[in-house]
């Protein structure tokens, strides 16, 4: 693609779809099943560790048995491909980007393979569950550790990098989000403000898509590969 030297791609929930892991807000999707303030605040898990380590107990073990999709690998081989900046954010706390190779990654949102001890503030990789109160593998303090996923109301990760990369971008795709979260559903006018031409790639128009030049609606699994193709030039 003629001019495009640095690449922002923001995903969300839709580019894990079709490896099996639900969505937030699609019928049936996650947040249906539970009250997010249930599950998703600070004040949920002050309210009821027990009900909110068993929810992330579970999603994290549910990923553990999925896998990449044709999306998280046609991004991999672009990050592995594209020789200009390119930083793929990801609103999903699973860990297929990853495993499908993508090494340039941000989760914005925390990760579910994490654990992060409110006593002394490491994270540890954790595949295993937090509900009987393991101790702490940095500093030993046992019934200190949460799950590293940014609950409402709290920070999301790494903002300034991600802020940065928007305004070097030459290029914005969002893929597989519905636009209903900030900062993230702002991403698209921070990269317009800085000249960025901007696509969406989802299965029906997002919230914010009246803010993207171009916009093609459909799975992600088909979507990304073809789209990659075109952009590596192949
Ligand atoms: N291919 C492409 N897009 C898809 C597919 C698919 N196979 N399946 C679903 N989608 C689209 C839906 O149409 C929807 O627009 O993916 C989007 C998923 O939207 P959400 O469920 O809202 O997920 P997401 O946008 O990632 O949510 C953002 O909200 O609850 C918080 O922290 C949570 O990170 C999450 C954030």
């Amino acid at each position: 693609m003629s001019g495009i030297n640095n690449i922002v791609i923001l995903t969300g929930a839709g580019v894990s779809a079709e490896s099996g892991i639900d969505t937030f807000r699609d019928a049936g999707g996650l947040w249906e099943q539970h009250r997010v303030e249930d599950v998703a605040t600070p004040e949920a898990f002050a309210r009821d560790p027990d009900l909110v380590l068993r929810f992330y107990d579970m999603r994290r073990a549910a990923i553990q048995t999925k896998r990449p999709n044709a999306a998280h690998e046609a991004l991999a081989r672009l990050d592995a491909a594209w020789p200009g900046e390119l930083l793929i954010v990801t609103q999903n706390v699973d860990d297929l980007h990853e495993r499908a190779g993508a090494k340039r990654l941000i989760h914005i949102h925390g990760e579910h393979l994490n654990a992060w001890c409110t006593a002394c503030d490491a994270r540890s990789r954790w595949t295993g569950t937090l509900i009987e109160r393991p101790a702490c593998p940095a500093c030993g303090a046992a019934g200190m550790l949460r799950p590293d996923v940014v609950w409402f109301g709290e920070m999301p990760y790494r903002m300034d990098e991600i802020y940065a990369a928007l305004n070097r971008a030459d290029l914005f795709v969002s893929i597989g989000t519905s636009g209903a979260v900030y900062p993230a559903a702002g991403f698209v006018r921070e990269a317009r403000q800085s000249g960025a031409r901007t696509l969406e790639l989802n299965m029906e128009p997002s919230q914010g898509s009246h803010w993207f030049d171009a916009a093609r609606h459909g799975s992600a699994g088909a979507l990304v590969p073809a789209w990659v193709d075109e952009v590596l030039g192949q």
